[in-house]
């Protein structure tokens, strides 16, 4: 007997060499942003919507044209020398056969903080930070970031070329570094004419915080709001791995795309996980669908009531009445029923909701939505438990 073939939607890491559901749209501004000296944009939306797995797909593509263009992760940094160290790696990386020039210019301008080492078994010349410089005072830090940046610049300048460098989740910045770092590298790159600059981020709250008209990245970036894949898009292509992979009869796929809601990897999940109950007879149909959602609730459960366990009573009961699709959380009728606080309290919970990554906005009342359809789908069924809710 033949072996099914393997599920076709993957969501779980992204590749080096991704293959990518279009976004034409968004790609084509990303290409000209990395590939013109100069440039500056920020790329923001909600996780899970596909920035990192874009962004690394055009990196390949114009690294094979010879660009010189590299991407660090600041998401996991906790201070200014981690970034620093991974600015460090991916320069050295992508300035090729020059990049002697720029080890021997950094280290004349940051010896103290930099030390080297040989790779034992090809001989190449590593360079990082010493251990030493985590622990360095802040200005030193500083001059250290902006100083790998700014030779950098100076590097593609004598060559005659540009740097292009995509920072993913750059608002972490905002999370652990002074005010004064920040001005200074808005005052460092905006000097930089050699480089061009992509900032990805997904945490709204600390962007706005960024961004806003008496802060650091004022009016810094050209921008893209990055949206859902569309839904037309995103059939498309979904139908076409169904049918790939053996599945024909696509009348659950409607369904499917409405309940996963807008973020690429719901929908994504919820594909494979309703691939295998599909591919044993052709066809995906809505029941197959719903059994799936329900198995992706099952298989987060116990993040969800992790989750769930860290908030507050009045948290909670906020999140109840939204997966109840209620809209009027100042009401009396709806305040009565969820035993929600007076109308202030409420904004100011919805905000922290918010911050958390919980809820998300929407131009719609009450302003705010679940950022999990699955986890609200979750609440919902813990309101038939809790508050018998029928
Ligand atoms: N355009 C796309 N085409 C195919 N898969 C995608 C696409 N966008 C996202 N994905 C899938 O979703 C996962 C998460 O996307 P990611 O890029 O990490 O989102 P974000 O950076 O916005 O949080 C990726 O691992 C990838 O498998
Ligand atoms: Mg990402």
């Amino acid at each position: 007997m033949q072996s099914p073939p393997p599920n076709p939607f993957r969501y779980e890491t992204i590749d080096s060499n991704p293959e990518v559901i279009n976004r034409v749209v968004d790609r084509r501004r990303l290409c000209a942003a990395l590939s013109e000296p100069g440039r500056r944009l920020l790329v923001h939306g909600r996780r899970r919507m596909g920035k990192t797995t874009l962004c690394k797909a055009v990196v390949e593509e114009l690294k094979a044209e010879g660009v010189a263009v590299m991407m660090v992760d600041f998401s996991t940094a906790t201070q200014l020398a981690d970034l620093s160290n991974a600015l460090l790696q991916k320069i050295t990386a992508a300035s090729g056969k020059g990049w002697q020039d720029y080890l021997s210019d950094l280290m004349r301008a940051l010896s103290l903080q930099l030390e080297t080492e040989a790779d034992p078994l090809t001989g190449a010349i590593k360079v990082r930070l010493k251990p030493i410089a985590r622990t360095a005072p802040i200005d030193e830090q500083r001059a250290t970031f902006i100083g790998i940046l700014d030779r950098a610049n100076e590097l593609a300048k004598q060559q005659g070329r540009h740097f292009a460098l995509v920072v993913d989740e750059f608002q972490e910045l905002a999370r652990f570094e002074d005010e004064a770092t920040l001005w200074n590298l808005r005052a460092a790159i905006q000097h930089h004419t050699h480089m061009s600059y992509v900032f990805t981020g997904s945490r709204v709250h600390l962007i706005n915080l960024l961004m806003a008209s008496d802060r650091a990245f004022y009016k810094m970036f050209s921008a893209i709001n990055f949206e859902p894949v569309p839904l037309v898009e995103m059939r498309t292509w979904l139908a076409g791995k169904f049918k790939a992979s053996g599945v024909t009869q696509l009348d659950g796929l409607d369904w499917l795309l409405e309940r996963a809601e807008g973020c690429t990897v719901d929908r994504l999940r919820l594909a494979a996980m309703s691939y295998p109950l599909a591919a044993a007879s052709g066809e995906l149909t809505q029941p197959m669908v719903d059994r799936a959602y329900r198995a992706v609730i099952e298989e987060d459960k116990a993040y969800f009531q992790s989750d769930w366990q860290q908030l507050t009573q009045h948290q909670q009961n906020i999140l109840r009445a939204m997966a109840e699709g209620e809209t009027k959380l100042g009401s009396k009728a709806v305040r009565q029923r969820f035993s929600l606080p007076a109308s202030g309290s409420v904004s100011n919970t919805l905000k922290a909701l918010l911050e958390r990554g919980v809820l998300h906005g929407i131009e719609s009342a009450p302003g705010y939505a679940y950022d999990n359809p699955y986890f609200k789908e979750w609440v919902h069924q813990r309101n038939r438990l809790d508050l018998g809710l029928s």
